[in-house]
């Protein structure tokens, strides 16, 4: 069966993981505003496309809309499920085991290591792109992506300025611009620019054209009642989490705010992040290969969550709905796409 969407008011403290500088777990209360009414969710009629642009090449009138968009999220009351805490809380509650698996209450859920990944992030992110999106009136707002998978794609510059509602403290200071990600690891090593670059464009082209399988892609089956974390896909466990290791400051003792699951959310870098691996889902689903296409299962496709929209309604999901971004309404600003050719 699939796994249900959690009942809210069933959610309890979140258990963080110590990840490196700390052996004790920590108790955290990140769970949402409860809400009685349930709707399910409705696909939007789309307009046209929204283009969500690279980051490092937008312009300033985009970049004023999004800073503006962001210092209004961040100005919300905190208990406003569209505040950008409570929006970072999503994601604590549905990676640190806040939520029992609705009919299996000894089994939290857990969204990461498994076939969960991509379409709880992509929902995850469509409802935080809607948000706002409504708090400056343009339902056309497209999130920006952070193109890590590309030598240009440093840490963009926008994220980077300290009186930006887009910059976070809790950030490794060493790594930002002209800093290039280790795609390998998230760790620093002693690789000159251009074998890292090498390294990276090597490892896209494993996680992404060597991988040809949907298992392999998208990670394993996880069903109603079996335990959390069955085993990540290519993109999951290798790039993505490097990218939050590498962003995250160590010298945090949870490796806030992006090397923990936690308070991964608190940096919205995180939500670039993962518009890029998001992006990924779309770019495999075009390359060449039979079988290539998303999950054929009905365990995975009716799996659900739920959200909050940009009503504060709350509203589940399927896995289902989320398929096909553009009958979400977006898709992504087309760049190169420099590892295609990489074989190592
Ligand atoms: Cu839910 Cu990048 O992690």
């Amino acid at each position: 069966a699939p796994i249900a969407a959690p009942d809210l008011s069933h959610c309890a403290e979140a258990t963080v993981q110590p990840t490196g500088g700390v052996s004790t777990t920590m108790g955290v209360d990140c769970c949402p505003p409860v809400s009685t009414t349930i709707t399910d969710f409705i696909p939007p009629s789309v307009r046209k496309i929204r283009y969500r642009p690279a980051a490092h090449l937008v312009d300033s009138r985009y970049l004023k809309k999004f800073e503006e968009a962001l210092r209004l999220m961040r100005e919300l009351d905190k208990d406003d499920p569209r505040s950008f805490m409570q929006q970072a809380n999503v994601h604590c509650a549905y990676c640190n085991d806040a939520y029992p698996q609705t009919l299996f209450p000894s089994q939290p859920i857990q969204v990461h290591n498994s076939w969960l990944f991509f379409p709880f992030h992509r929902l995850y992110l469509y409802f935080f792109e809607r948000i706002l999106g409504k708090l400056i009136n343009d339902p056309d707002f497209a999130i920006p992506y952070w193109n890590w998978d590309s030598p240009s794609g440093i840490m963009p510059e926008i994220y980077v300025g300290s009186n930006s509602p887009l910059y976070d403290s809790k950030r490794d200071l060493s790594h930002l611009p002209p800093s290039l990600v280790n795609l390998n690891g998230g760790k620093d090593n002693d690789l000159s620019r251009e074998r890292q670059i090498k390294c990276n464009l090597n490892l896209m082209y494993r996680e992404m054209v060597r991988t040809k399988i949907p298992s392999l892609f998208f990670g394993k089956a996880y069903r109603a009642g079996s335990t959390a974390d069955p085993g990540a896909g290519s993109v999951e466990g290798g790039s993505h989490i490097a990218v939050h290791i590498w962003v995250g400051d160590k010298e945090e003792p949870y490796h806030e705010d992006m090397g923990n699951f936690y308070s991964a959310g608190r940096d919205p870098i995180f939500y670039a992040h993962h518009a890029n691996v998001d992006r990924m889902w779309n770019i495999w689903k075009t390359l060449p290969g039979k079988k290539r296409r998303d999950i054929d299962d009905s365990d995975w496709l009716d799996s659900a969550f739920l959200f909050y929209d940009e009503n504060k309604n709350l509203v589940r999901v399927k896995v289902r709905d989320c398929l096909d971004s553009r009958a979400l309404g977006y898709d992504y600003q087309s760049v190169d796409i420099p590892w295609l050719g990489s074989k190592a």
